[in-house]
Order: structure tokens, then sequence, then C-alpha cells
């Protein structure tokens, strides 16, 4: 409409007026995913966004997504004004896996290296001798098994398990999980493989390791998105939330996308693989962030610099 129209122009004024970019996570609103672009930000998975805003030039970095990524972006650029759309954007791995308790887990099994996932506080990044993402936790975990490295490996148990059997890795875990992806269901996903066997299926692996186990393709978002355009297949079914198909389609118009099934009666169930806290971001709280300055990121020195020191091992491995 001319009205939404308007609004993302005077939003990209803002922007620019602030010396701020848009970055945003896969997961977001379609028109916050355009928008990211247009104002020379970028739409990525996890650990690409926390990459993207720490070498932009930019003063100003506004985050569509959750808690966690912003909370990433402030550690690895303190001098960066961080601005999140929603302060209440949280995540259930982050909820899941409060300070003091996994403190207090890691101090009992000192002789392992703390290999914690970016869906975390500042405070758990800062106890954590690595963080990691989806996109290179493999790497990291394979890296750290070939130097006899014993693992405590937080908070997602299902990512955790499939890097232990990947890689054979000694790792203990810390039982969390993400509320979306946990719900889809191995049975109803054979079901429609066996009804569209043309269909690639692609998997996110905080997935139970019975979807994980019908995957063509596991991986972090970007990951399942490039499996999208470089595959042969022109049908894909899909187990991530479904924010993710936003890209598929502008990459790939002709290509048919299916959302993986969260309901064990076999039926797609349109509504489930949604995260809550990715919709709560919209261009209204854009809109509100950039008239008054609100959910700007504040990190206690000592944690923040704590926190880098793990994230930092993260980026220049991935360098
Ligand atoms: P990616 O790192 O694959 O983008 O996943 C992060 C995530 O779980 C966002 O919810
Ligand atoms: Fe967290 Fe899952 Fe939402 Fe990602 S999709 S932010 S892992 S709850």
């Amino acid at each position: 409409t001319t009205a939404e129209k308007q609004l993302k122009e005077k939003l990209l004024q803002q922007m620019k007026e602030q010396d701020a970019i848009l970055v945003s996570h896969y997961y977001v609103d379609d028109d916050l995913q355009d928008l990211a672009e247009e104002s020379g930000g970028k739409v990525a998975d996890s650990l690409e966004m926390a990459r993207y805003a720490y070498e932009h030039k930019a003063s100003t970095i506004i985050v569509a997504g959750v808690k966690f990524m912003a909370e990433t972006s402030k550690i690895l650029s303190p001098n960066k004004r961080v601005l999140l759309l929603d302060s209440e954007a949280e995540c259930s791995l982050d909820i899941g896996c409060p300070i003091d308790e996994f403190s207090a887990f890691c101090d009992e099994h000192p002789d392992r290296t703390v290999v914690v996932y970016a869906n975390t506080s500042a405070e758990v990044k800062a106890r954590a001798d690595w963080v990691v993402t989806s996109s290179i936790a493999l790497e990291i975990c394979t890296y750290l098994r070939d130097r006899g490295e014993k693992i405590i490996w937080g908070p997602d148990r299902f990512l955790g398990s499939y890097i232990q059997k990947e890689t054979g890795a000694d790792m203990i875990m810390w039982q969390g999980s993400c509320i979306v992806h946990e719900e889809f269901k191995a049975e109803a996903l054979l079901s429609m493989k066996q009804a569209h066997p043309d269909a690639a299926v692609l998997v996110h692996p905080e997935s139970p390791m019975s979807v994980v186990d019908l995957a063509d393709v596991v991986g972090s978002t970007s990951k399942i998105l490039n499996a999208s355009r470089e595959l042969p297949n022109k049908k894909f079914i899909v187990a991530t939330e479904d924010g993710i198909f936003h890209k598929m389609k502008e990459y790939s118009p002709d290509k048919e996308f299916i959302a993986a099934p969260t309901a064990g009666s076999g039926a797609t169930c349109e509504s489930c693989a949604q995260c809550p806290w990715m919709k709560m971001n919209d261009l209204q709280r854009l809109e509100r962030v950039l008239d008054t300055g609100h959910n700007e990121i504040v990190i206690d020195e000592e944690v923040r610099a704590k926190a880098e020191r793990s994230l930092k091992r993260m980026v220049d491995f991935a360098n």
C-alpha cells in the first residue's frame, strides 16, 4: 500500500540520518528482510549477522531478530550503538540456560572445554571457552576433538547430539531446546517424503535427531538456503522456521517449497513453525526504535570483555 511504502521510505531516511543499518535474521517479517538490504545491512544467519555488523562502518546497528543476536553484536562492537526492535524478543534456549545453574554445571567438570551456542546470554558466553553458531559448530567441535579436548555443550541438546554423532567427540550436554524446531515430527515427515519422492529434505539441526536423520541437507539457515538454490531438485521439504521461505522463493521462484510437518497427523501446520519472538519484529517497532532510541543494548563491561574472548575465537576460526 502507499502508506506502507511511505513508512518504509521514512524509515530508510531515518536510518541514513542516524548512520544506522538494519541487520536481519531470515526468520523475521518479509518487509524487514527487504528493508535490511535496502538500508545497506544484510539478511543472514546468526554467524553472518554478527560478522557483518562487526565489520560494517555504520555507528548504529539495528537488529531485527532476538536478544542474543543484538547482544552478540554489542559484545563484538562495544563502540557501536546496538538497538533491538523489541526488548522482549527472547529465545527458549537462552531462557532455558540461566547463568547460575549453567556455571555450577561447568564447575562440576573443570577438566572440560565449555562450548556454548550463540543462543545464550552475554553472561553464559562469558563463562564459556568457545561460542559457536549452527553454521560452524561441527567444524569447531571437530577441531577440539582432534586436540583431545573433552567438551561441555550447551544449551541445545538436539544440536549437541547431532554434533556428537557426527564427530564422536566426548561431550556432556545441557538439556535445552528450541520450542520451534523441537516440534518437527519424524513419522509425519517420512510420510511426506514418500508422497514427494522428488523433494530434497532440508533440516535445521535444532530439530530432533529422528528428523535430522531424514534430511538430505542438515545445516544453519544460510546452509539450508544455499542448498535450496544449488540442488537440482524442483521441490523441497523444509524443517525450519517459516520466515526462511521469503528468501527461498525470492532466489528460486520456479521451485516448490513445502513446510515440514509439526503435527503427528501428517498435516502441515501453517502456523506452528513460527518463533513467537522472531515474529515480534515489525515495521512499527522499527519506527518506534528509530523515533525514541529505545531498546539499546547495554552490557556490563567485565562480562562483555570475557564474552568477547570466546566469541572472537569463533570469528577468528571462521576467517
Ligand atoms: P542460524 O544460526 O542457523 O541462523 O540459527 C540461529 C537460530 O536458531 C535462530 O533462531
Ligand atoms: Fe530461539 Fe528457536 Fe526462536 Fe531461534 S527459532 S530464536 S532458536 S526459539
